[in-house]
């Protein structure tokens, strides 16, 4: 693990992606790179980790029933307080956002002040990519693929006053110890951990999610970011929160626009708090656990493929020399895969794949021996 400075622009991807997003310029080409921009027309998505599946009845009914009430002006009120029970809190400490990825913006806007803002990679792109389009020097911090991208609180600069993490990491999947991540919480510092994955982690014996730090509220300048977008298929509209601090919650809430979430989003919102979402969501993590399991094994038994660290998440991160031209193969044959070239820390001889069910992981894995030529 070792720290990199990133006032220099960062490398750009290997090939050009038309899809990227270039809103700031050459610099963040690559960070900017998502993986919507890898799926297309007749490919099998092992790209992007949305889960897809039907809509249940308990969140779809809320969506549709707030259709008719489109032309009153959003009232966040009811599912703040929603999320807040959820999470053992109270509602000042939620700020309900437009997915996660408003919530990086809101936390760059608002914390313009931080002099050393740190950023833990590899992870999602974006909270770095926010911080830039701030005007933000941002330190990076790499963790090790020697050592399963583990977290060392130590390496963490002691004067960081805004340090940003993933927990489970995307791309890695690696789910780092609570303890660890309490350890870097100070007085002067806002910590923020990226939980947009943690609805999709389980442990044998914990009856919730392990490893969050969602209810945790006597951690000093603890900032939690939740999607609702991944598990529940919810992408498209654009649903996630805060937890922390109210007084650190209310600088971010000054900087957000008003309304940014519609109705059929707070709906969402609402019913993706209650016990019957819950305990829908501890069911999908341990069928996905399965599911992971079964990715991994199959990986792990190709030759030359070295799956990183230890998953814990809806992805699979995996190590092997030559990745760039075996996923630009893959797409040939009809497969999607993310590229694990524009995540700082990685390099061309890395993929994300996605866990799906067997059925498609036994066919995918099929296709990847033939294109390995294993
Ligand atoms: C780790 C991580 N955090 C946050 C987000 C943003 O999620 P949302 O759709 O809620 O904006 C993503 C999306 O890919 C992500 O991978």
């Amino acid at each position: 693990m070792h720290a990199q400075s990133t006032g220099a622009p960062a490398a750009s991807p290997a090939e050009p992606d038309p899809g990227a997003d270039t809103r700031a310029g050459h610099d963040l080409v690559d960070l900017a790179h998502h993986g919507d921009a890898e799926v297309g027309e007749g490919l099998v998505d092992l790209a992007v980790n949305v889960r897809r599946a039907p809509m249940p009845s308990w969140l779809a009914e809320p969506i549709t029933a707030s259709l008719a009430n489109l032309a009153a002006y959003p009232d966040p009120r009811p599912a703040r307080a929603a999320v807040a029970a959820r999470h053992g809190r109270p509602p000042a400490e939620v700020l309900l956002t437009a997915g996660a990825a408003e919530g990086f913006v809101l936390l760059a806007q608002a914390l313009r002040g931080a002099c050393r803002p740190v950023v833990v990679h590899p992870q999602f792109t974006e909270p770095e990519a926010a911080l830039r389009a701030a005007g933000h020097t941002v330190e990076r911090v790499l963790l090790d693929p020697a050592d399963g991208f583990r977290l060392h609180p130590d390496r963490i600069p002691a004067d960081a006053d805004l340090v940003m993490i993933g927990n489970p990491t995307n791309p890695t999947s690696v789910l780092h110890p609570a303890a660890d991540l309490a350890a870097l919480a100070r007085p002067g510092r806002v910590l923020v951990v990226d939980e947009a994955f943690a609805d999709t982690t389980c442990a044998p014996g914990v009856p919730g999610e392990p490893e969050s730090l969602a209810a945790r509220r006597d951690l000093p300048g603890l900032l939690v970011v939740r999607s609702l977008t991944k598990t529940w298929g919810l992408a498209g509209l654009r649903i996630g929160y805060l937890l922390g601090e109210a007084a650190l919650l209310e600088r971010l809430a000054a900087v957000q626009p008003l309304w940014a979430v519609g109705t059929p989003a707070l709906a969402a919102a609402t019913a993706c708090a209650g016990p019957e979402a819950v305990r829908a969501e501890r069911a999908i993590a341990a069928r996905l656990a399965a599911d992971r399991d079964h990715l991994v094994a199959r990986l792990s038994a190709l030759p030359g493929v070295r799956v990183a660290g230890r998953p814990a998440s809806a992805f699979v991160l995996i190590h092997r020399p030559g990745a760039d031209r075996v996923r630009a193969e893959l797409r040939r044959r009809g497969w999607a895969v993310r590229r694990g070239d524009t995540f700082p820390g990685l390099g061309p001889d890395w993929l994300r794949i996605a866990v799906r069910d067997r059925a498609t992981t036994d066919a995918f894995i099929a296709v990847l021996t033939e294109t390995l030529g294993v």
